[in-house]
């Protein structure tokens, strides 16, 4: 495994925004993540590398008050790279995000993105499964989002997932006032779609790496 899906946490939320701006357009309104962390009718979820998770907060910092050996190669080693005491992830660790606003009945994807560079390597889908058995979970019956009309990655990814065009709200971006679709799945509650889910997650994992989410 070298990816796992987990909440977002505070410190996460200035690569988030990163990937965020990297990825939609630059007139994009900006989720609120911050204010959003506690607010239980939304749900925001990354994809970091495990080791990451595995390593306590405090594991990560070398106290300065210990005199290993392994302590104070750290702190030279902080000191050449002119980093201060209290850094403690590595840059660019997540690599991508989803956000859900569970509204009624309906967990409706706002945003999904992953970072350019690590595109096609099974994150977004990982992100959609992530988000997917979250929903199952908080008792949303159907899962809904909008797209560009132009964005057929996204609606290729959704598509996969039993998301099917339900509408299409007229001039809905407001950059370049281009459309976009609804997409929708059928009841996510149901036999015939849990067992679809349950076959593209042994589908997945079998292409690319265990699925681990941290619920
Ligand atoms: C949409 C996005 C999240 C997909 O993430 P990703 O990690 O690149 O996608 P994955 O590697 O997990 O691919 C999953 C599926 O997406 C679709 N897909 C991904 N890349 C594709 C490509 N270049 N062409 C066509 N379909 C593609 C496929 O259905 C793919 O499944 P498959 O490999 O079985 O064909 C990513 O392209 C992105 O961040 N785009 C910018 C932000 C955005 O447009 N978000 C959606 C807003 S509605």
């Amino acid at each position: 495994m070298d990816y796992l899906v987990r909440r977002l946490r505070a410190e996460d939320i200035s690569q988030v925004v990163e990937i965020e701006r990297e990825a939609f357009s630059p007139l994009w309104v900006s989720t609120p993540f911050k204010r959003e962390l506690n607010n239980r009718y939304t749900c925001h979820l990354v994809v970091c590398p495990p080791d990451l998770e595995t390593v306590e907060p405090e594991a990560r910092s070398v106290p300065e008050a210990s005199d290993s050996l392994l302590s104070r190669v750290a702190r030279k080693a902080r000191s050449l790279l002119g980093q201060s005491q209290d850094v403690v992830e590595s840059p660019n660790s997540i690599a991508g995000y989803v956000s859900v606003w569970y509204q009624g009945d309906e967990a409706h994807i706002t945003e999904i993105a992953v970072r350019e560079d690590l595109r096609g390597q099974g994150l977004g889908e990982l992100l959609l499964i992530g988000s997917l058995r979250e929903a199952l979970k908080y008792g949303s019956q159907v899962m809904t989002l909008e797209a560009r009309v132009s964005n057929f990655i996204a609606q290729r990814l959704y598509e996969k997932y039993g998301f099917k065009h339900v509408g299409v709200r007229k001039a809905y971006y407001s950059d370049n006032r281009e459309d976009a679709v609804i997409m929708t799945t059928s009841p996510i509650h149901s036999q015939e779609y849990r067992e679809n889910f349950q076959q593209l997650q042994e589908a997945y994992q079998d292409r690319w790496r265990e699925i681990c989410i941290q619920g």
